[in-house]
């Protein structure tokens, strides 16, 4: 295990509380990469139940490749993930069937299929996984739709007619679509604007409280870090450099984690407020904090 996990424990766990965590994804010394190029150098992670994960780093240091491998969508070299306590290597098709269907993902980019209206692309995975009557897919289908705020009228349309928002919302739809327990989402408030992004944080706060998922979300997002993440892991060279609440994150002496959270676009931080709000649930003066120009809890109060 490496340094930066060896006081990755309970108490590391903050909000989540003192019980021992349990744990959903647990990656120890992945080692991954494409050719000659490594990019998961003897990664450690572990993704507690119930947690809101933010995964950061630089662009290209591997968050979309990791999604992708504890998936299974990406080979490894070596190291071992388990997904629900099962080795996703190890598991027979069968096995490997039930898991998925415990698992939601938002993917970074081809979030929706051009080709399908919104309804469609939400009972993609109900086609894959369910045997339902068209009937019994349609209603179920709304009712994901109904569930991430989109307009019912919405349900008939294509990606082409969306809004930025709307194809965000239309995507978590379809990564509801077999009630997760576990949401992958990779970047979900990139390119919206800071309305839209605050309420798709909202959106994802809202949903993790009352489903009770787990999520692990990729995200460049400084606002959805501080508003909806119970803890961050951060990638650099090939490995989590730390994992911890904000406040590990903004004690650490790493570089590229001085600037990034102590960086021009980073915000003022006042602890006892990121602490509130997060479980709380008062996400709603989010947006205001955006509109602030991310200007910090202590003025937005
Ligand atoms: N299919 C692939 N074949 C070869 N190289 C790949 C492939 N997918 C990703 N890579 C490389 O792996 C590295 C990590 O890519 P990845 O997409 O995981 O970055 P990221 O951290 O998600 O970046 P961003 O923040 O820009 O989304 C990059 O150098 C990328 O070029
Ligand atoms: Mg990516």
């Amino acid at each position: 295990m490496s340094e930066a996990l060896s006081t990755f424990g309970p108490a590391d766990a903050g909000v989540l509380g003192s019980a021992a965590p349990d744990v959903v994804i647990r990656v120890r010394d992945l080692v991954a990469g494409f050719g000659d190029k490594i990019i998961m150098k003897g990664l450690d992670l572990d993704v507690y139940r119930g947690e809101v994960l933010g995964v950061v780093g630089g662009s290209g240091t591997g968050k979309s490749v990791l999604t992708r491998t504890i998936l299974g969508l990406l080979p490894k070299r070596s190291g071992r993930i388990e997904v629900f306590g099962a080795d996703l290597d190890e598991v027979s098709e069968r096995e490997y069937d039930s898991i998925e269907r415990r698992i939601g993902v938002m993917f970074q980019q081809g979030a929706l299929f051009s080709g399908l209206t919104v309804k469609q692309n939400v009972q993609v995975p109900m086609r894959e996984h369910l045997d339902l009557s068209p009937r019994l897919a349609d209603e179920l289908a709304m009712l994901k739709i109904e569930l991430v705020g989109l307009a019912l009228d919405a349900a008939d349309k294509y990606p082409s007619e969306l809004s930025g928002g709307m194809i965000k919302r239309a995507a978590m739809a379809r990564a509801l679509a077999l009630d997760p327990e576990l949401v992958f989402l990779d970047e979900p408030t990139s390119g919206l604007d800071p309305i839209g992004a605050a309420e798709f944080d909202e959106l994802i706060g809202t949903l993790q409280k009352t489903l009770g998922l787990t999520v692990f979300m990729v995200t460049h997002d400084l606002d959805s870090l501080y508003s909806i993440c119970d803890r961050i892991a951060a990638l650099a060279e090939g490995k989590v450099i730390a994992a911890g609440p904000i406040e590990t994150m903004l004690a650490s002496g790493h570089p590229w984690l001085k600037a990034y959270f102590h960086g021009k676009r980073a915000r003022q931080f006042d602890p006892e407020n990121v602490a509130c709000r997060a479980k709380a649930g008062a996400t709603g003066h989010l947006g205001e904090a955006r509109l602030n120009g991310g200007a910090g809890f202590d003025n937005a109060s």
